[in-house]
């Protein structure tokens, strides 16, 4: 069994040119070490987890627990001591809770329920789509990628269109997973608002319930009858808020970009509407907007591809790099929309975890990429592809563009 390896430092993974293209170094690490200790700004000793047998394992291996509760010492090591905590929910869960509280949301999110937004999520792409300015550049993030999601998961939970952008701003700075005093002040500031937002909202929801999500659970909370603890329901809220509209702006923000870099996968899709299923599922599986699946701990010593995960450390486990892992896919850094067997891509996690909002994300870039291509047949890139602007964040959780430039042409 391998005991030592060197160190990856976070400065290292925080270059300029691995946010630009992380790809080779997680192709040296699969192949050169696996699963590799790190150096992170935290000083918690953590594992990098790069290749697909190994990710998939761990997603799954209930020694690696997400119950950050139970690892309260490291954890707050990390992300401070806020007040609050937004973080009572299934993501941050082992069973039993984490099997209670998903079964209160879940039958909301099958692919059967989320089908029947269909005519609700294309109105909102048609109207934000007749918005954007034509034959001129148009940051695409902001005008499209962005407010889609986050319309769709407000009508969802019923958050008032007045509060949306408070949300957006409010969890982007969540978002920021910097280690410095500043920042950890600023993240602790924005938890502690959101948290005051969403037990203001539920409050009001409790007042005068309306036919959303947060309204019902928080009859269900009010029941009190094995359903949701205060805590939980604001948590609750805020996961299904951050999780449901981050994720899935970024991955259409991926995809389009890598379209119009791709100019015959476009096409292949333009001239074969139905390939718009497969296409979504490799833009996941080739450039996924969740880089790494959130942290789990070691509850007991583990051992993952013949290295020894001490009891108590952090597991990163990169799904980026997993889906390129060429023990698992042919040819792994073609984008190919016809590529067979993306299913078993990684990109919405694994196990008891796996993406809650899978069936509304695939159905939100669905119908956003055959209209956004669609009804501009000529649309491009207003710089090269290759001067993309990613984005710079200390520890990556989200791969995702900064910004995405293109003119939007009706002309084919
Ligand atoms: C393309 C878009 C999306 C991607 C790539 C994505 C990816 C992921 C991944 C990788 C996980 C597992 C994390 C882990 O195991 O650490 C996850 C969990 C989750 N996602 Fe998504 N997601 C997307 C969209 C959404 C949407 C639209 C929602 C809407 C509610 C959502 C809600 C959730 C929730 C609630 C969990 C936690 C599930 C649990 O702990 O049981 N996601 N997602």
């Amino acid at each position: 069994m391998t005991t030592t390896q060197d160190p990856v430092t976070s400065a290292e993974k925080c270059t300029a040119d691995f946010r630009r293209n992380p790809h080779p170094v997680y192709a040296a690490l699969r192949d050169t070490a696996p699963v590799c200790p790190m150096k992170p700004p935290h000083g918690i000793e953590t594992y990098l987890i790069t290749r697909y047998e190994d990710a998939r394992a761990a997603l799954s291996d209930a020694r690696l627990s997400k119950d950050m509760y139970g690892a309260m010492d490291s954890y707050r090591r990390i992300f401070g001591d806020s007040s609050v905590s937004l973080d009572d929910n299934m993501l941050n869960s082992d069973a039993p809770k984490h099997t209670r509280l998903r079964k209160l949301v879940n039958s909301e999110f099958t692919p059967r329920r989320v089908e029947a937004l269909r005519p609700k999520i294309q109105d909102i792409v048609d109207n934000l789509l007749d918005a954007c300015p034509t034959r001129e550049p148009v940051d695409l993030l902001p005008a499209f990628a962005f407010p889609l999601p986050i319309i769709v998961i407000s009508e969802l939970l019923g958050v008032p269109p007045e509060e949306r952008s408070l949300m957006h701003r409010l969890s982007t700075t969540v978002a920021q997973t910097g280690f410095s005093k500043e920042s950890k002040q600023a993240q602790q500031k924005a938890e502690e608002e959101l948290h005051a937002y969403f037990s203001e909202l539920v409050a009001r929801k409790r007042e005068r319930p309306g036919e959303d999500l947060l309204s019902a659970l928080t009859k269900d909370h009010d029941k009190n009858d094995g359903g949701l603890t205060q805590n939980e329901l604001v948590s609750t809220a805020f996961l299904l808020m951050f999780a449901g509209h981050k994720t899935t702006a970024y991955q259409i923000g991926n995809a389009v970009h890598h379209f119009l870099a791709n100019p015959a996968q476009l096409r292949a899709v333009q001239e074969n509407p139905e390939l718009v299923g497969p296409a979504v599922e490799e833009l996941i599986r080739y450039d996924g907007s969740v880089e790494s699946a959130t942290f789990r701990f070691a509850t007991e010593d583990v051992e993952i591809g013949g290295m020894r995960i001490p009891k108590g450390a952090l597991v990163q486990i990169s799904l980026l790099s997993a889906n390129r892992d060429p023990l698992k896919f042919d040819s792994p850094d073609e984008f190919d929309v016809k590529r067979p067997g993306n299913p078993q891509h990684l990109g919405f996690g694994h196990g008891s975890h796996y993406c809650l909002g899978a069936p509304l994300a695939r159905l939100e870039m669905q119908l956003a990429l055959t209209s956004l291509f669609g009804r501009f047949p000529a649309i491009a890139l207003a710089g090269p592809a290759s001067e993309a602007k990613w984005l710079e964040i200390p520890f990556p959780a989200f791969r995702g563009l900064a910004e995405l430039p293109v003119v939007l042409d009706p002309e084919p």
